[in-house]
């Protein structure tokens, strides 16, 4: 079986583990990617699901979000954070429960991709201000869900991935180049293979997909892609987690397109650097509520 098939198979394999959770995620997915959907109804829906609203309410309370403690409810979380950045938070937490659940992957190995996403999630709002681009907690999704193709490829193909890992550590490019050399697939496709069976919208979906492909994203998503693209190289240079990648990359078009000089990425890495402990925050709850499901 070839190797792309695999992965579809397995990803196939994940449903199970979906359907077994007690939050229905493409609910969340529909109400989030819907105009009609109300703060009142993802509240209602939110609330009836006791651990991870617990998990969704001290994530927006926290730090994370500039806050230390005054949001008491479902509701007033979503009007004091937002609608889709709560609902990127309910995407996020339950994901990450049914990857935890799914296979074999190492929970350590796990546990630093899922910090390095998170370092890439909060880093998009910095990005896109700095490009002047419109803050949507969507975008903040593309970046915490931005590599869990890593976390696909660990529990499709255990064996194929170390050989990957292993290739990279002597090979000077950025992992996804050897990904593709060894696999015929990275894991921004993965990633997008596994949201689209899911059912999230193309602008989650396409900025993950084409993260380190921005040549060949669609016009639509280019931008999104782009500042994806940069908020995960800061979250490697910053050192939030840890994604497998030891020769992180900057597209030299997106310098350029965005402006950015060296001294300006530098000054972005720090504040970068900055949200450390906000990670480290979100990462605890995440997992903190995790046990708690099981
Ligand atoms: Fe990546
Ligand atoms: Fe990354």
């Amino acid at each position: 079986m070839i190797i792309r098939e695999k992965v579809a198979d397995c990803i196939q394999s994940m449903d199970s583990a979906m359907l077994s959770m007690p939050v229905d995620i493409s609910r969340i997915v529909l109400m989030a990617g819907s105009r009609d959907a109300s703060a009142d109804e993802l509240a209602r829906f939110l609330s009836d699901h006791r651990p991870l609203s617990a998990r969704i309410v001290k994530i927006a309370n926290s730090p994370c979000f500039g806050r230390c403690g005054d949001i008491d409810s479902m509701s007033s979380a979503i009007i004091q954070t937002g609608f889709r950045e709560i609902a990127a938070i309910a995407l996020c937490s339950s994901i990450f429960t049914v990857l935890s659940s799914a296979g074999t992957c190492s929970n350590v190995e796990q546990d630093r991709i899922w910090k390095h996403d998170i370092g890439a999630g909060l880093s998009v709002n910095l990005v896109a201000k700095s490009a002047h681009a419109p803050i949507d907690g969507f975008s903040m999704l593309t970046g915490l869900l931005h590599d869990i193709g890593k976390i696909v490829f660990h529990l499709c193909l255990p064996d194929e991935y170390q050989e990957v890992l292993q290739c990279h550590q002597a090979d000077p490019v950025s992992l996804h180049r050897v990904e593709r050399e060894l696999l015929g697939i990275d894991h921004g496709e993965a990633a997008y293979q596994l949201l689209t069976r899911w059912n999230f919208p193309d602008f989650v979906c396409m900025p993950v997909r084409y993260h380190h492909d921005l040549a060949r994203c669609p016009f639509e998503y280019f931008r999104q892609a782009m500042i994806l693209h940069l908020a995960d190289y800061l979250a490697l240079r910053a050192g939030i987690g840890y994604s497998g990648n030891i020769n992180p990359e900057i597209n030299a078009g997106v310098m350029a397109t965005m402006g950015l000089s060296e001294t300006r990425v530098d000054e972005l890495t720090e504040q970068v650097e900055a949200m450390s402990l906000q990670a480290d925050y979100f990462f605890e709850a995440l997992k903190d509520g995790t046990k708690r499901d099981h």
